[in-house]
């Protein structure tokens, strides 16, 4: 028998297995504790609770480090691509050249959308915030693609994983051209996955759409960044959704609606509205002493991790991204002085110190997402069109999995005992 962890409550001891990850934290497993104790346990932010096994994604908050099966995120910025990050999230491997260009070639083959699907957008008004009209088109998808809704065939759920990921930028940039009253423009499958992203968001039907290179790779290296994180909100919302056996397009609805809110994807948004509220960096320190005050909700948007309790890795990379995009396209923001400014200060607070709040991964996309041209409402549509490909992979790990059942938390009841109806009139 392996090492064991013992609970000792109510006068009963339980022997709970204590299960070994290959690195990271070990679990107790308590899963037969409710049935020999008939108590559960109580952790309503999962701060202590591990929720699946996995194999893809691993942090260690503490030291800052994100591997994807294995591979430092830094590493794999720097020389991979989204299409091969993609690949290996899926598959577990890093691809061959040849496999890399099958795969690549197969994700093209699924990029235009039925045309009645394209018809949904009319239904939404002009001024809809992108992300409400991810949610449906998405969710929408479970409508058109009957013949991959198969959960329980390898198969069908290969050829959804590929059309999530392949209609991602299809559907987001038509999102974008919407709320913009400008025509859809077409997917370009000899372009990259990146590449046809910006020509379908920026590019116009009147004239050639020219991609700076540096342009292209920042937004590549920025989706790699985005591509997976563990059990965060939106992904365990998908796997929640898919425990039920639900159809992945609406799985991958929930994780959209759940990456929308503040505290998760609309955090870049949050942080980009909250640098240009600061405006100059001599505007910090008033904005520092009210994120320190309790009476107060304003929060550093931006900063702060329920995992990362060092530097973001992912901070890292984008915050080197900002000038390579700044170089690229001859531009400057002064809002990047004010964001360095703003992290050099509340890095030497004793407030952010003893709470060890750093600045996440959405720190600084704001700044570069908006010298590119994105309005601030499309930066979480980016997050969600780039997380897609951990959501489908972290789904299909759970549905493969033979032990895997229906996610159902218990609770500690806190409302009124059983009570006699009364009738209206006697109230
Ligand atoms: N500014 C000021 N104080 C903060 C901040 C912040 N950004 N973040 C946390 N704190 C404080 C809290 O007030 C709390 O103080 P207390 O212990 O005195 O009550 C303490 O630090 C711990 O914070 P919690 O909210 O309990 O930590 P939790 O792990 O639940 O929250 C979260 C993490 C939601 C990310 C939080 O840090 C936050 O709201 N940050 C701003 C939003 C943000 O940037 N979100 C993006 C997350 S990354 C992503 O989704 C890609």
């Amino acid at each position: 028998m392996g090492e064991q962890a013992k609970i000792s409550v109510g006068g009963m001891v339980t022997d709970n297995a204590v299960l070994k990850g290959s690195v990271g934290p070990d679990v107790i497993d308590i899963r037969k504790l409710y049935a020999q104790t008939k108590m559960f346990t109580f952790d309503p932010g999962f701060t202590s609770t591990a929720s699946c096994e996995s194999a893809l994604t691993y942090i260690d908050g503490e030291e800052g480090v994100l591997l994807h099966r294995g591979y430092p995120i830094g590493q794999l910025a720097e020389n991979s691509s989204f299409m091969e990050v993609s690949y290996l999230l899926l598959n577990g491997e890093l691809p061959t050249a040849e496999k890399l260009d099958n795969f690549t070639y197969t994700i093209s083959r699924h990029t235009m959308l039925h045309e009645q699907l394209m018809q949904f957008y009319r239904g939404f008004r002009r001024d809809a915030h992108p992300m409400a009209i991810m949610c449906g088109v998405v969710g929408a998808l479970s409508a058109f693609y009957h013949d991959s809704t198969d959960i329980s065939d390898p198969q069908h759920r290969k050829i959804s994983s590929h059309r999530l990921i392949a209609k991602m930028p299809t559907i987001a940039a038509a999102a974008y051209k919407y709320s913009i009253g400008q025509p859809f423009v077409s997917p370009d499958n000899s372009l990259s996955y990146t590449g046809n992203f910006m020509r379908m968001t920026f590019g116009v039907a009147a004239e050639p759409y020219e991609l700076h290179p540096a342009v292209e790779q920042a937004m590549d290296r920025i989706f790699i960044l985005h591509a997976d994180h563990e059990q965060n909100a939106s992904t365990s919302t998908v796997r929640l959704a898919g425990s039920s056996g639900a159809n992945p397009f609406a799985c991958i609805a929930a994780g959209i609606a759940c990456l929308w809110g503040p505290a998760h994807g609309g955090a870049n948004e949050a942080a980009l509205n909250m640098l240009r509220e600061i405006g100059t960096p001599d505007k910090i320190p008033h904005f520092i002493e009210r994120a320190k005050d309790k009476n107060d909700p304003f929060r550093l948007m931006g900063f702060g991790h329920r995992v990362y309790k060092n530097y973001d890795p992912r901070a890292t990379v984008m915050q080197s991204t900002v000038r390579e995009v700044f170089d690229a396209l001859k531009v400057d923001d002064p809002l990047f002085e004010t964001a360095m400014r703003l992290e050099e200060l509340a890095l030497s607070d004793d407030y952010f110190i003893e709470k060890k709040l750093f600045p996440n991964v959405d720190f600084y996309s704001g700044i570069i997402l908006s010298a590119i041209g994105f309005p601030t409402t499309m930066f979480t549509v980016l997050f969600a069109l780039a997380r897609t490909v951990g959501w489908v992979a972290q789904w299909n790990e759970m549905i493969s999995d033979p032990g895997q059942k229906i996610g159902r938390p218990r609770q500690l009841y806190t409302g009124p005992t059983q009570r006699d109806y009364s009738p209206i009139g006697n109230r």
